[in-house]
């Protein structure tokens, strides 16, 4: 007897806890077929050592817009994955082309420059907090500004801009939408990047886009008003829900394990382990990243064979028990923590990793500090997560202190 796929993706019952068909899927088939949203078969793979493999394998490409490409949501094609080419799409040497054009963006030393105005968002936001009526969302005061400001001040959107800019964000981020609203959002907020790539051409400022506008004067004599505009773009859906659902999440998961946030709040210098840490426990790009196979490949045992979509699952690759000791728990001292692949692995890791790291280290360093008495003010029971969707998350995060 035959038995039908199961159709992907399955979703966390328990916020904290994997989806069981992971967990029987890693012991007994750990590269299984399942069905995707728009019916058509793919491979997930759940085991840690499959998932790396996959990620640096160049046979397996990101062009998503291959007809067989697995999409996790209905109408993903449409929006921004149709009309845009961005470098997490792209494979070979124009994946690498593109990467190396912006990389130095990333580098110690960038990061390091935007240290204070990072701590500055942070305290503002965290300012904010106290200063508002209890409860309050920690999502709206804390965990949406902060990646948002940085994402802001990165490619220079001015200040006055920056509510606006806010807004398409948000919009162009959401999964309750129609294809069509999907379609609509997505060219809004391309037209406001093509103005603002438009207005740095003009008036160049102490920002990524200006940098990258200079940087392609010099070295072809014009500016690529639209690939530039595409990247600010990334950038911006890249690193919004991601951050923010992270800092959340984490922000909740410690609230759940008193003694591991007191030891966080009597030694700091624990704070960066444990940053690695929520970033493997939720791995909030839960269900990819996707890839879709151009050689027959043997992963696992099993032979992908070209045309075939895969789907590395970074979340059930960072509960894989033979990598992480007692996967299931949260531990702020798990000493190979860092080895998570909830930024990806291979030529497409997380661009903006060592940033994230950076902010989320400010962001918790910071909350623990000022708001010692931090707690949720509803039962852990009434919170909705986000069951729809690419990126995993709480709506609200209701708190006192
Ligand atoms: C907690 C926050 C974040 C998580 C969990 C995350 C996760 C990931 C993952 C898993 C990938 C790999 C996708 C693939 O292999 O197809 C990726 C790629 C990428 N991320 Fe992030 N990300 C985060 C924040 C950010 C931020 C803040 C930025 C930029 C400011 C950023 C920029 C990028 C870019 C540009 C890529 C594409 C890299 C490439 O294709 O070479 N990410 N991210």
């Amino acid at each position: 007897m035959t038995t039908e796929p199961p159709q992907f993706p399955f979703h966390r019952e328990c916020p904290f806890t994997e989806p069981h068909i992971y967990t029987e899927s890693r012991a007994e088939q750990p590269v299984r077929g399942i069905r995707m949203v728009d019916g058509r078969p793919a491979w997930l793979l759940t085991r840690y050592e499959d998932v790396r493999a996959v990620l640096n394998d160049r046979r397996f490409s990101s062009d998503k817009s291959a007809p067989d490409y697995p999409v996790f949501v209905v109408g993903q094609k449409e929006g921004l994955d149709k009309s845009e080419r961005f470098m997490v799409n792209m494979d070979g040497e124009e994946h690498a082309a593109a990467r190396r054009a912006v990389i130095s963006e990333f580098s110690t030393r960038r990061i390091a420059a935007l240290t204070p105005h990072i701590q500055q968002s942070v305290d503002t936001a965290v300012d904010n907090l106290l200063a508002s009526p209890r409860p309050a969302d920690l999502i709206r005061s804390v965990a949406m500004p902060v990646p948002s400001m940085l994402t802001a001040r990165l490619v220079g959107i001015d200040h006055t801009d920056y509510d606006r800019f806010q807004n398409l964000t948000s919009r162009s981020v959401r999964h309750d939408i129609s294809a069509e609203e999907r379609v609509r959002f997505a060219e809004e907020l391309r037209e406001y990047m093509d103005s603002l790539v438009a207005a740095k051409v003009e008036h160049p400022g102490d920002d990524l886009l200006s940098r990258q506008i200079a940087q392609q004067r010099r070295e072809r004599g014009e500016v690529d008003v639209a690939g530039l505009s595409s990247l600010a773009v990334l950038l911006m859906i890249a690193g919004q829900e991601t951050t923010t659902d992270t800092i959340a999440l984490g922000v909740l998961a410690l609230l759940s394990e008193p003694d591991q946030l007191a030891e966080l709040a009597a030694d700091p210098g624990k704070v960066p382990l444990a940053v690695e840490e929520i970033l493997r426990y939720f791995s909030v790009l839960d269900f990819g990243p996707p890839r879709l196979a151009t050689a027959d490949v043997e992963v696992g045992g099993v032979l992908v064979r070209a045309g075939e979509g895969v789907v590395a699952n970074v979340y059930a690759a960072n509960r894989d028990s033979s990598v992480f000791t007692d996967p299931g728990a949260l531990n702020v001292n798990r000493a190979n923590a860092r080895s998570h692949l909830a930024f990806g692995y291979g030529p497409h890791q997380c661009l903006g990793a060592n940033l994230v790291r950076h902010e989320l280290r400010i962001v918790f360093e910071t909350l623990i500090r000022r708001v010692p008495g931090l707690r949720l003010a509803v039962d852990f029971g009434e919170l909705k997560f986000k069951n729809k969707g690419l990126i995993y998350g709480v709506h609200e995060l209701p708190v006192t202190w």
